[in-house]
């Protein structure tokens, strides 16, 4: 894991997380998944490539899907954050979390936490979205284990249940 601090000073920083205000001390080129993963405890969004390029790093930040490896976490001053952890109700998972367990869309788990944040940021976007729609939702988002048909599945799942996050 590798943190780019550029020889700064530490700063705090205070944005919301799952609707928690938080404040980190942190250095304003520190990536917002190791903040995130390292100082919150928060560790759903993964590490795949580091490099923008998987998305298994994924987080909403003010209702858009970022890539949280590629954010300095001074951006986020002010923000909303939300993280895989922030989308269950208690004991009550997501309509996308079960979902993806009903349809077989997680096995190795890595890129889930991403693939449901982008799934969550399409069905905001498109309630009612195409398989190839759904398609071009996860796009950012690599799986090696699935093969993407039982992802697509559980998207289309999800949205016929109707989701409300
Ligand atoms: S770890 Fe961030 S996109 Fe791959
Ligand atoms: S379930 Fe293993 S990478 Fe997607």
């Amino acid at each position: 894991m590798t943190s780019s601090h550029n020889g700064g000073v530490k700063a705090k920083i205070s944005f919301t997380v799952n609707g928690e205000p938080k404040t980190v001390l942190a250095y304003p080129m520190e990536r917002l998944l190791d903040v995130l993963r390292e100082q919150l405890r928060l560790t759903g969004a993964k590490e795949g490539c580091g490099e923008g390029e998987c998305g298994s790093c994924s987080v909403l930040m003010d209702g858009m899907l970022v890539n949280s490896c590629l954010v300095p976490v001074l951006q986020v001053e002010g923000c909303s954050i939300v993280t895989i952890e922030g989308l269950a109700a208690g004991e009550t998972l997501h309509v996308l979390q079960e979902a993806f367990l009903e349809c077989g869309g997680a096995q190795c788990g890595i890129c889930t936490p991403g693939m449901i944040l982008a799934a969550v940021h399409l069905l905001n976007a498109k309630p009612d979205p195409t398989v190839d729609e759904i398609r071009e939702g996860l796009s950012g988002n690599l799986c090696r284990c699935t093969g993407y048909s039982q992802i697509v599945e559980a998207v289309a799942d999800a949205a016929r249940r109707g989701t409300s996050t």
